[in-house]
């Protein structure tokens, strides 16, 4: 969710893959690639009139992007790949926030993505005005949607949350070190071989 604090626990998990001697492709969306950057300044735009279809495609186009120049290359590399938003963020915020079909986005993303979904989708759920705090009243086209707005897209990553098993909620209304602390146990069940020996055993 918007300023829970997704950069912030990316760039510890790659930090811990690092010191695991497993570099991670760490990536972002939208964005990851020139085109899907290019398209991430046009969406963001606080100055942009953008209507929701309008705003979906141009996220999709980027995932799509990233999918085929990042995610697809790197994984048949036998990388790890962390990336700061995916697919369900399109179900979350078009969906859920701008009322577009969720199925109607599912179909979508299944073809920007080529069907390609994350292991894992960790959900950092924070209450809206505490996320919209931390973001220090920085406001980009999408973060300045509104209250009740955020409040639709935090409902429907929960109801992904409740619905999918590969969509995990994390509390992130605590402490930087504790959703981190949350994240890591959820990562050393899911995926043993890769975040599984204890840290001090390194
Ligand atoms: N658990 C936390 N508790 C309090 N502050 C936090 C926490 N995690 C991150 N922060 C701080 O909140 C701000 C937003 O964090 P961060 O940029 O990681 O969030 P984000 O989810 O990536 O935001 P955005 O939606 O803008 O991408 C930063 O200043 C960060 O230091
Ligand atoms: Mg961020």
């Amino acid at each position: 969710m918007e300023g829970a604090g997704k950069t912030t626990l990316l760039e510890r998990l790659a930090r811990e893959l690092r010191e695991r001697g497993i570099e991670p492709v760490v990536t972002r969306e939208p964005g990851g690639t020139p085109v899907g950057e290019a398209l991430r300044e046009m969406v963001l735009d606080p100055r942009r009139r953008l209507d929701p279809v309008t705003e979906l495609l141009l996220m999709l186009a980027a995932r799509a992007a990233l999918v085929r120049e990042v995610v697809r290359p790197a994984l048949e590399a036998g990388r790890v790949v962390l990336s700061d938003r995916f697919d369900l963020s399109s179900v979350a915020y078009q969906g859920g926030g701008r009322g577009l079909s969720l199925d109607e986005i599912r179909r979508l993303n299944a073809l920007a993505t080529g069907g390609l979904r994350a292991d894992l989708t960790i959900v950092l759920d924070v209450g809206v005005g505490e996320g919209l705090g931390r973001k220090g009243g920085e406001e980009d086209r999408i973060g300045g949607g509104g209250r009740e707005f955020h409040e639709r897209v935090a409902e429907a990553y929960r109801a992904l949350a409740r619905s999918e098993p590969d969509v995990v909620l994390v509390d992130a209304s605590c402490g930087p070190d504790e959703v981190y602390e949350s994240a890591r146990s959820i990562l050393r069940a899911r995926f043993p071989e890769t975040f599984g020996r204890a840290v001090g055993s390194l």
